[in-house]
């Protein structure tokens, strides 16, 4: 029978984020609580999806010159395939570009604005014209703009503004009356002291300057501006005010939002009052998650430090990178990703605590019953404290995730993974096999491993859903519901296992450190942009006419005496020849320059090079690495203009 309905939401994620571990973290969390809940008895729903408007999308499409949607459409695709890796298991994927939401989001904007919530004024901000862009004085670079670093001027825009001001204090009351709203609390405080009670402005909800959005249905040059179009999100996937609205019905209000530290203030300012204004109820609760650091700083691309999440689990297996995120990282807090110590994690608590508990006690099965489990008919005080732990240990695991402690949760199963391995050193089977009379006994201290194992196979297969199945496949078990573990008597005599097989074999941490950071260095090779040499102050175009560029034909052409570097080419130009002495001889055989084309400045002042005169310089591209081409202007009769 269903406990009840528990519906939780992660953020939908912009398209243009580089997917890393950090932002696989929400996810990750949130498939782990959804996953719990179904085990435990509620009727879940668990929503995930993409935020897909924007002017940032628009112009990395037009960059690409695809439509946005083609662009996001793979996208799409390849966040998809990662929470497939990262096996997340949600029940509905929205897009913001679907249909039925844009449809919806349009339907709420125009009632806001029809009972006079939304109204039209003008947006007058620092606006950069290249970027299309309107900036607050925080958010400007030295006075300029952040993103291109050009300087800005003041602009007005028409813009719909939403009143946040007439729910402000409604909400504030609400906020104090339920103290579970804002999670955890210190965030709470930080909502309530920084935003709230300092007054809040009303939201711009509009734009014209781009048109990647949903249009406001009655002013169509405008596009709803995404905080209003994402929020909209979790209400729209079930069906709100649509034909078919039986999921709103049943799931609204969600349980948790879950969302990092950073946009928590969306969540909890700016999406309940917009509930309010609707007249719908608020979610029973936001969470806000830390952020994961690499070493201390955040992850970005320029500065080479994003861990990527497929080459972990590639490396290390889904489970290995699941159980990192899910214990080593305090919820609600911030926290480090080190691959050091997640390697060493994965050694200690996943090969060493739970691996060998699994692995010995098939072994010893194996070795002394030929892999037939015994009854546990030969009972000894010593496995009562086994017991009452195993036993108790699923209503622990249930009271930390109900107050969403996920750490402390598993540090409950392992509780008993530990208290288990100490078991076999207490009950010493070996010691037991050598005594014929001590059979039964040694049946049943096996039994008992094995039962405890069944509970851990259990208790873990929200957090690590593949290692559960292995474990349930090598126990052969059944991973039936949570009220599996209620009695300590679920293995059944008689069963006959097989030969166990490591689940997370020992890594060697100096080698895979080492591959990880070759694995790295190649990544950021890979995804390295030439850096472009700064382009020099401005001339004018008399400064650039008094550069006399001409076309030459290389008549003769040899290497400079001791000179490595170059070579002395004798050119046709015009009626006259001239000699160029160039650097070029490590990219120009002699014989391969004689009979072509090439540009000369024709009026730089001769010099002497290795005693050998120059007139003149050959024009070269090179990228002052190990490529560089003469430039080959074309079979022009010499001394042609070049300009
Ligand atoms: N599109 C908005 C959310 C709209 S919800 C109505 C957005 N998207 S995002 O792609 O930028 O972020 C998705 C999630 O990843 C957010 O919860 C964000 O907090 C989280 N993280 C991004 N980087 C992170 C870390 N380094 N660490 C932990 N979480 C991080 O915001």
């Amino acid at each position: 029978m269903s406990k009840g309905n528990y519906y939780i939401t992660t953020p939908i994620y912009y398209p243009s984020a580089n997917l890393h571990i950090g932002n696989t973290y929400t996810t990750v969390a949130a498939d782990a609580i959804a996953r719990f809940k179904k085990t435990t008895g509620y009727d879940t729903f668990f929503l995930t999806g993409t935020d897909e408007h924007g002017q940032k999308l628009q112009r990395i499409a037009e960059e690409k010159g695809v439509t946005p949607k083609e662009y996001i459409d793979v996208v799409v695709d390849g966040i998809k395939d990662l929470w497939k890796l990262m096996n997340i298991d949600y029940d509905k994927f929205i897009r913001t570009t679907d249909d039925y939401h844009k449809k919806t989001v349009q339907r709420i904007f125009k009632q806001l604005y029809d009972q006079g919530d939304i109204y039209k004024d003008h947006y007058e901000g620092r606006y950069c014209t290249p970027c299309e862009s309107f900036w607050t004085e925080t958010q400007l670079v030295n006075g300029n703009c952040p993103d291109c670093g050009r300087p800005v001027e003041t602009a007005r825009e028409e813009a719909y503004f939403f009143k946040m001001s007439k729910y402000a204090d409604r909400l504030i009351e609400y906020i104090e009356a339920n103290p579970d709203f804002i999670q955890p609390e210190s965030r709470k405080n930080e909502m309530l002291n920084n935003f709230l009670r300092p007054g809040l402005q009303d939201l711009c909800v509009s734009r014209t300057t781009f048109d990647w959005g949903i249009p406001v249905s009655f002013d169509e040059k405008h596009v709803i501006y995404v905080w209003v179009d994402a929020l909209s999100n979790y209400i729209t996937a079930l069906g709100y005010d649509q034909d078919n609205d039986e999921l709103y019905q049943k799931y609204w209000p969600a349980n948790v939002h879950l969302v990092g530290k950073d946009i928590l203030r969306f969540h909890t300012i700016y999406w309940p009052i917009m509930l309010m204004a609707l007249g719908l109820e608020l979610p029973k609760q936001v969470f806000g998650h830390g952020w994961l650091l690499v070493d201390g700083g955040k992850m970005s691309k320029s500065k080479g430090n994003v861990v990527d999440p497929v080459v972990l689990v590639e490396n290390f297996g889904v489970d290995a990178v699941r159980y990192y995120l899910l214990h080593e990282i305090p919820f609600g807090q911030d926290g480090i990703f080190n691959s050091e110590l997640f390697i060493k994690k994965t050694n200690a608590d996943l090969a060493n605590d739970l691996g060998n508990l699994l692995n010995r006690t098939i072994a010893m099965l194996n070795k002394y019953f030929d892999g037939e489990i015994q009854p546990p008919t030969a009972k000894e005080d010593i496995d009562d404290e086994l017991i009452k732990l195993a036993l108790e240990a699923p209503g622990k695991v249930e009271a930390r995730m109900d107050a969403l402690k996920l750490p402390e949760a598993l540090d409950e199963i392992w509780t008993l993974v530990r208290r288990s391995n100490k078991y076999i050193d207490e009950t010493m089977p070996w010691i037991l096999a050598k005594d014929e009379a001590k059979k039964e006994r040694l049946g049943t201290v096996l039994y008992n491993l094995i039962e405890s194992l069944r509970f851990v196979a259990v208790m873990v297969s929200s957090f690590l859903p593949d290692t559960s199945a292995k474990m349930s496949e090598q126990l052969k078990i059944e991973l039936t519901s949570w009220d599996s573990v209620a009695s300590f008597d679920g293995t059944k005599a008689g069963t006959k296992l097989g030969v166990g097989e490591p689940i997370f074999p020992r890594i060697d941490v100096e080698k895979k450190l080492e591959e990880l950071e070759k694995i790295r260095e190649a990544q950021i090779k890979a995804n390295e942009v030439p850096q472009m040499e700064p382009i020099k102050p401005e001339i004018t175009i008399e400064d650039f006419e008094k550069i006399d560029l001409r076309v030459a034909k290389v008549l003769e052409c040899e290497p400079v005496k001791k000179a490595k570097k170059l070579l002395k080419l004798k050119l046709e130009f015009g009626t006259e020849t001239r000699q160029v002495i160039s650097g070029i001889a490590q990219y120009y055989k002699p014989e391969d320059l004689v009979g072509k084309y090439v540009v000369i400045v024709a009026n730089l002042k001769p010099v002497k090079l290795r005693g050998e005169l120059s007139e003149g310089m050959i024009i070269a591209a090179s990228d002052d690495k190990d490529k560089l081409f003469v430039v080959n202007p074309g079979e022009l009769p010499t001394g042609s203009v070049v300009r």
